[in-house]
């Protein structure tokens, strides 16, 4: 077993040293935590499926530190990917293209002729990144499966021993991933909602791009690759609860025999709760609650090892949507339904 480096960020360069070699880096962004490494060196990429459990056939996006950078590979920005590019990069904007043909490594692309790019906002990876002097692949830095890591200890929990290092920034900002949108087809489509809405990205671009995509439920077809695959899924069962559902949910949960986790705003915590119930503080607001979703998760499945976790839920629009999706995505869309 390897022992994992914590890098701070005044050592990029000794993380960018060991991208070089091929090892693997996990890196802060404003989203989540992405797990790095030299998106050119096949045998460094292959290394991220295996200490995520990662399909083989769910692509990688490709993390730059400059539009420049992500242009040796892009054959076509279509009619908006250059506006799009000036108006959100850096920052929580992913955008597929169709990429120079075998400019990237199938490894990296499950075989497709398009490829994800990302500039992040934290400046500390993209010091990194430039110092490199290659683009890095980066999913997120969890185990597959399991809720995204927003911090360094997350990724600590799930990847000691498997990587060389971790690039600690502290906490990330948004708290979801960002919002993918696919510029290879006819119609701009977000295939991923995040901090980016589409209503954002109309305003840029002048036409309506297809958000479907944000109805996620157990029939849809998968566009983005991943999307069929299990997500942010802790041990426990996770069960969402509508706003006026709170008193019915804390009720219930006082009658079960098991521990119980709660998550929810802090003016629901500041009603009596039962004794076997832990809870866990969102916040105030939408932001923040969508900032400490997955360490909630986390802290549920790891260190209180509930059977239930009870979640609080938004309206799906902006934010909301992308914090939706994620919690819709741990509860395989399940909800506390009170008794009428
Ligand atoms: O915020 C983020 O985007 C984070 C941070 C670390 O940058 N990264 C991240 O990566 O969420 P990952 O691998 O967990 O999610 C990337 C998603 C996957 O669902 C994948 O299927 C999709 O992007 N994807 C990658 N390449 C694609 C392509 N060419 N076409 C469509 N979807 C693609
Ligand atoms: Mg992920």
């Amino acid at each position: 077993m390897m022992i994992t480096k914590i890098f701070s960020p005044a050592e990029t360069s000794q993380a960018a040293e060991e991208i070089k070699l091929g090892e693997l880096v996990a890196f802060p962004t404003e989203t989540v935590y992405g797990l790095g490494a030299d998106a050119t060196n096949e045998q460094a990429v292959k290394r991220v499926y295996l200490a995520k459990g990662r399909p083989s056939d769910n692509p990688l996006i490709v993390t730059v530190s400059s539009p420049e950078m992500a242009a040796d590979y892009i054959a076509d920005y279509g009619e908006y990917g250059r506006e799009l590019i000036r108006t959100f990069w850096p920052g929580p904007l992913t955008i597929v293209f169709k990429i120079k043909t075998g400019s990237l490594s199938s490894v990296v692309t499950g075989g497709l002729t398009t490829a994800a790019f990302r500039m992040p906002e934290n400046e500390t990876t993209r010091k990194m990144i430039a110092e490199a002097g290659v683009p890095i692949v980066g999913p997120s830095a969890n185990s597959s499966g399991k809720p995204s890591p927003t911090t360094a200890q997350h990724v600590f929990h799930d990847m000691e021993g498997k990587i060389a290092g971790i690039l600690d920034d502290g906490p990330t900002k948004v708290g979801v991933e960002s919002t993918i949108i696919d510029l290879s087809t006819s119609k701009p489509a977000v295939l991923r909602p995040g901090g980016i809405t589409p209503q954002q990205i109309e305003a840029v671009i002048g036409c309506s791009v297809d958000a479907s995509q944000h109805k996620v439920g157990a029939k849809e077809t998968p566009k983005a690759p991943g999307m069929k695959y299990k997500h942010y899924a802790p041990a426990a069962q996770v069960l969402i609860v509508a706003p006026n559902d709170w008193q019915q949910a804390l009720d219930w949960a006082g009658k079960q025999d098991e521990k119980i986790g709660v998550m929810a705003l802090t003016k629901t915590l500041n009603t009596s709760i039962p004794k076997n119930v832990v809870t866990y503080d969102m916040g105030g607001d939408l932001a923040s609650a969508t900032h400490r979703l997955f360490d909630g998760l986390r802290y549920f499945d790891n260190e209180q090892k509930v059977n239930w976790i009870l979640a609080c839920s938004f309206e799906e629009k902006g934010l909301g949507a992308a914090y939706m999706n994620r919690l819709k995505k741990s509860s395989g869309d399940s909800y506390f339904e009170p008794q009428a």
